[in-house]
């Protein structure tokens, strides 16, 4: 009997009877390739057949074992939520060139202390990995080293050697010779992941897979890979700075707020144990439209700078750029201060910009923006040892926002003397050393902003 050929969506998944330019269930073009449909194998036993298994009660479950293996990297392991659960399978994505490979052959000195590890890698040479691993100071001798791409020699390997944890680099290089779909296409990683983690589920092998990004930023064959997994992670930067962060977008066995900052160095990557102050370390001083920010990344509060520059435009059609900042936010912010403030701000450019390459993803941080506008559109300095936290509503008014103890404690360590939140804030305790202003809206804040620079002015 001939194989039926279908065709399926790269990105979304949807399977269809003929080819389309553009899927039609999520729109995306060129993104149907042909596939062929396995034969059903057979002899398989008619379903009456199955014999029933044995269930287990939830209470008489031992877990008193590890179930989580340590990566020797505490900014990583608060990612996956305490360790990598032994046993599960991890989807790294990130641009080329953003350290996936590094990170991961980092942390197999530390594995291999206490684990067998096997980095199978399609994409560089064994030399080419011993340079690698050179650099990063990396001799463990319970890591072993493959280079390959084909798949059946990968599983009779993983049998044969019995490694505890294994590392693939990269998933689109894997490649089965049984399947007749060319090598990189999503029905090849498709089929590819799902034997490897079979695999990694029956011998309880934890297993990593890096995923590259495609140009429009998801995982290649994303939807498909991203079910299939346990946690995925991302490893996001600019290449041209330095560091990187780390968030997980799916975890099973973690929360997904939790993010991990690294610094890329001559020797790989480096914790950044205080990226607050890493953050705010080059903060200018006295100087107009700069306002500190405090946001939330999963339970821990992270001090960083907002930074606007008002200018008068030489078209007739103001600019207005975001980086770090939502621009449909940005703009709902400028018309808030046109039209509660009176600031006439339509015939300037408005740049904003959050320093370090966050990304502002919670609304908590608006008040800061507001802040920094004004301070540039009047050339006056806010104070250096302020920080405003709270969402700004279109009526101009401060509304609360969550986790406001945390961001205060956070704020005192680090040595703000002054703290604008919003007026309707529940603080249960005292906070000594600090002077905290409540305030009901922008026009308040802006005020409290610009007094302590005047007061301190002189000194
Ligand atoms: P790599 O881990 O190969 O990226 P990926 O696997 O995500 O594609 O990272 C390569 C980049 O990291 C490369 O631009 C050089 C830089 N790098 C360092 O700066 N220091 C180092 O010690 C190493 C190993 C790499
Ligand atoms: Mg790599």
């Amino acid at each position: 009997m001939k194989n039926k050929t279908f065709y399926v969506c790269a990105a979304c998944g949807h399977k269809s009877i003929r080819w389309y330019g553009k899927c039609p269930s999520c729109g995306e073009w060129n993104t149907l390739e042909e596939e062929q449909e396995a034969p059903a194998p057979a002899g398989r036993a008619p379903i009456s057949a199955a014999k029933a298994a044995e269930v287990i009660p939830i209470g008489a479950l031992d877990l008193s074992e590890e179930i989580r293996y340590h990566t020797g990297m505490e900014e990583l392991d608060r990612v996956f939520g305490g360790g990598a659960v032994k046993g599960s399978v991890i989807l790294l994505g990130g641009d080329p060139g953003i350290g996936k490979s590094t990170i991961l052959l980092q942390i197999c000195q530390f594995l291999g202390r206490s684990c067998k590890v096997l980095y199978i890698s399609g994409e560089e040479s064994k030399s080419q990995i011993k340079l690698r691993a050179q650099r990063l100071e990396v001799d463990s001798e319970n890591l072993f080293v493959l280079a390959e791409t084909r798949l059946e020699t990968m599983l009779a390997t993983i049998d044969a050697e019995k490694p505890d944890i294994v590392i693939i680099d990269s998933i689109q290089t894997v490649h089965s010779e049984e399947l007749s779909s060319i090598p990189g296409s999503s029905a090849q990683i498709r089929e590819c992941a799902n034997r490897i983690i079979s695999v990694a589920k029956t011998q309880n092998i934890t297993t990593f897979l890096v995923g590259h990004v495609t140009k429009e930023g998801a995982l290649a064959g994303p939807k498909i890979l991203e079910h299939m997994v346990d946690t995925v992670l991302y490893f996001e930067g600019e290449k041209n700075l330095n560091y990187r962060l780390l968030r997980s977008v799916k975890n099973r066995f973690g929360s997904t707020n939790e993010i991990g900052l690294f610094e890329m160095g001559d020797k790989g990557l480096t914790e950044v144990e205080n990226p607050s102050k890493m953050l705010l370390s080059g903060k200018p001083k006295h100087v107009s439209g700069t306002c500190a920010i405090c946001v939330m990344e999963g339970t821990r509060p992270i001090f960083a700078e907002v930074q606007a520059l008002v200018a008068k435009s030489i078209y007739g059609m103001p600019r207005r750029t975001a980086s770090g900042i939502d621009f449909n936010r940005l703009q709902m912010l400028l018309a808030v201060l046109e039209k509660r403030l009176m600031m006439n701000l339509s015939e300037s450019d408005t740049f904003v910009n959050v320093v370090g390459g966050l990304r502002l993803t919670e609304p908590s941080s608006d008040v800061a923006v507001i802040i920094a506008i004004a301070s540039s559109y009047r050339d006056k300095p806010v104070d250096d040892k302020l920080v405003a936290i709270g969402e700004v509503g279109l009526a101009g008014e401060l509304r609360s926002v969550s986790g406001m103890g945390f961001r205060i404690s956070e704020a005192v360590r680090l040595g703000f003397e002054r703290i604008i939140i919003p007026y309707h804030s529940e603080l249960k305790v005292k906070y000594n050393g600090v002077t905290i202003y409540p305030v009901r809206n922008i026009g308040e804040a802006i005020q409290i902003a610009f007094s302590g620079e005047e007061r301190r002015g002189g000194a």
